[in-house]
């Protein structure tokens, strides 16, 4: 039990360290070619039908993570790190089989820029859930949730027709219509 406890502890710190690993990796060239090529594309062109803004996530693809583009959507991976020719997002910018935007072709110089950026490796220091309207759990509201409490013996009310009740449930009845 002790043993595999830390033998979990420590693929917890292995997992994490790899992480933090991916995060330093970037270097300051891969973070301006993101932000400057990359991200305000994505944000003006795709997040209103591939983010959780969207209200319906289109082609089950979200582009605002790295892990979103990974993941990929009904089709799959969107993004083969390193490799252009392989990745379903330039495809789709191309117009070659799916056509992204619908709306109208980005300009040719644009289309490069992901190019160059996929075969780069993806740089991207977008997180899951960075965007401020994904959902988050309120564990302490939560808590507060009528079934969620305590049982307990309360003492029924006093109620003016005595005689109407039947039993201790009616009285809570009768003092609610009495009130
Ligand atoms: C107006 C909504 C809309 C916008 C804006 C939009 N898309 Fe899409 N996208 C869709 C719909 C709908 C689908 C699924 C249907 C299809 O495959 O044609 C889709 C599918 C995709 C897929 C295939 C997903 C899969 O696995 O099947 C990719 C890749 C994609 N979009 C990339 C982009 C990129 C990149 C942008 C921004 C440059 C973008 N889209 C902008 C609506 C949109």
């Amino acid at each position: 039990m002790t043993r595999s406890l830390s033998a979990l502890v420590a693929l917890i710190f292995v997992a994490s360290s790899a992480i933090a690993d991916e995060g330093a990796a970037l270097t300051k060239e891969q973070l301006d070619f993101f932000e400057t090529k990359i991200r305000p594309v994505l944000v003006e062109q795709c997040y209103k039908c591939h983010a959780a803004e969207a209200k319906i996530i289109k082609g089950g693809l979200r582009l605002d993570s790295r892990d979103g583009l990974l993941k990929g959507g009904d089709t799959g991976p969107s993004v083969v790190p390193g490799q252009a020719d392989k990745s379903l997002l330039l495809k789709a910018l191309k117009y070659d089989e799916i056509e992204m935007p619908p709306k109208g072709k980005l300009p040719e110089s644009v289309v490069k820029d992901f190019e160059t950026w996929i075969k780069m490796g993806l740089p991207d220091p977008r997180k899951l859930n960075d965007s401020p309207k994904s959902r988050t759990i309120d564990i302490q509201a939560g808590r507060k949730f009528w079934a969620f409490q305590p049982v307990s013996d309360p003492t029924p009310p006093k109620v003016k027709h005595t005689a109407w009740p039947f039993d201790p449930i009616d009285r809570f009845v009768l003092a609610k219509l009495e009130e």
